[in-house]
């Protein structure tokens, strides 16, 4: 049989480009581009710490979406180009690959930051931390850390001092742990609020710094309706280091927040923004790159002001960006619960389980003794189906990731229109049965 004539991509994840706000952008281009006591600095080099009105309006916003217990304030923050590249500009303030140890990263991980971590000197030091439905586990995670710190003592490599100069501005830290705390790329998984205050606590003892890749954190929605989603936002760890045991233990804390603006207003932006103690954040902006012409998106960042300042960028998250998000993942579930209806199918962030789901993404686990590599191979080769494969979301050098992400794939509901993504799943049913009939 031949395979169907139009792809369907299910790995892909970016939004549609039909849900970003394309005309608003237009509107705030051209309303700021008109404002000549704007016009003068949007196009010169900026500040540091990037637009001041856009930290300003940026805090504001992050505190009436949260209530944190201790309002955000705008030296807590700086525009960045991004979470990716700012990951990159946070490792080259904060971390060592003489001094830090090594790099703890949630697995299942979002794939693209290895590469990142490798620039920046940590190649082959890239170690799994294993999640389930809660989030990373900590106590894995402890272990590790403790057995780490036992061997390096032994062969003194606790010894090694830092390469890079030292500043006020800056601080080294022993290990640095990625997570994405909320709606997991790829496997849509939340950290729970205990497991959440464990992981700030754990590298307060160890010296690390958890980078929190929050970059769904704003896509959420309750699985049976309420009035109001924002109230489901569960905290940040930014937000809880604040208060949780007296709050930081230095003036850098042990946290930081990797914001974007990616998946609320497009990718193509480049915008995000950082939020972190006062001085990990003046840290930050200290880095030589940034110093040479100010925080990336200088131009950009006057536009985005414009979203927080009249206030709709929250009213069009509210509005359209969560409820399509929400319509999307339902029609997803539904035709997995229709079309994929063999015994053992099940995937998380399931409706069943979940008060509140969100993010971009559903991992669901191949029925036994399928395999995902052979279910992404075949469904391309025979459904022109692009589906997201495990193996890629696996921390390089891992060579014996847990059973279980060995049977999954990754599917994004938020790229293809909702009747490909029914087509989809439909494509990978098919896919599956006769995978399953070879077997028998
Ligand atoms: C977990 C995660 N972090 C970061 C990014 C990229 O963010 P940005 O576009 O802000 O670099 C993505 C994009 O898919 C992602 O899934």
């Amino acid at each position: 049989m031949e395979a169907p004539q139009y792809e369907v991509d299910l790995f892909k994840g970016w939004p549609a480009t039909k849900l970003l706000p394309i005309d608003y952008l237009k509107t705030a281009v051209a309303k700021k581009l008109s404002d000549k006591t704007i016009l003068d600095g949007a196009f010169g080099y900026g500040p540091n710490e990037g637009h001041f009105p856009l930290r300003e309006n940026i805090s504001k916003w992050l505190t009436g979406h949260y209530s944190p217990p201790v309002p955000i304030q705008t030296d807590q923050i700086c525009i960045t180009g991004g979470a990716s590249q700012n990951l990159a500009s946070i490792l080259q303030a904060y971390s060592d690959p003489v001094y830090t140890e090594a790099i703890w990263l949630v697995e299942p991980c979002y794939h693209l930051v290895f590469r990142v971590f490798e620039d920046a000197g940590f190649y082959s030091r890239l170690k799994p931390v294993p999640e389930d439905e809660g989030g990373m586990d900590i106590e894995a995670l402890e272990r590790s850390l403790e057995a780490s710190r036992l061997a390096n003592d032994e062969s003194n490599v606790a010894q090694q001092k830092s390469t890079k100069s030292s500043r006020p501005s800056r601080k080294t830290y022993r290990h640095i742990i990625y997570c994405i705390p909320s709606f997991s790329n790829p496997s849509g998984n939340t950290m729970s609020r205990s497991r959440r205050e464990a992981l700030i606590r754990v590298a307060r003892r160890y010296d690390a710094l958890v980078i929190c890749d929050d970059v769904y954190d704003f896509l959420c929605w309750p699985t049976e309706p309420t009035n109001n989603p924002a109230s489901n936002a569960p905290l940040r760890l930014v937000d809880i280091e604040q208060t949780l045991d007296n709050g930081p233990i230095d003036r850098f804390g042990n946290v930081v927040s990797n914001g974007s603006f990616s998946k609320l207003i497009g990718p193509g932006c480049r915008i995000g923004w950082a939020q972190a103690t006062d001085s990990f954040i003046f840290g930050l902006s200290e880095t030589g790159q940034t110093r040479s012409g100010g925080a990336p998106s200088h131009l950009m960042s006057t536009f985005i002001d414009d979203f927080l300042e009249t206030g709709f960028l929250q009213q069009y998250i509210e509005t359209i960006l969560i409820r399509e998000c929400s319509r999307r993942y339902s029609v997803m579930v539904s035709a997995i619960r229709k079309y994929l209806d063999c015994v053992d199918i099940s995937f998380s962030p399931d409706p069943d389980h979940n008060t509140t789901v969100g993010g971009y993404y559903i991992w669901l686990k191949l029925p036994s003794p399928l395999l995902s590599e052979q279910v992404c191979a075949r469904a391309m080769e025979t459904q022109n189906l692009v589906l997201g494969c495990s193996s890629l979301f696996v921390v390089p050098g891992n060579c014996s990731p847990m059973e279980d992400v060995s049977r999954r794939v990754r599917l994004c509901f938020m790229w293809e229109d909702e009747d490909k993504l029914v087509e989809g799943i439909k494509r990978l049913g098919a896919v599956l049965d006769e995978l399953i009939n070879e077997t028998q």
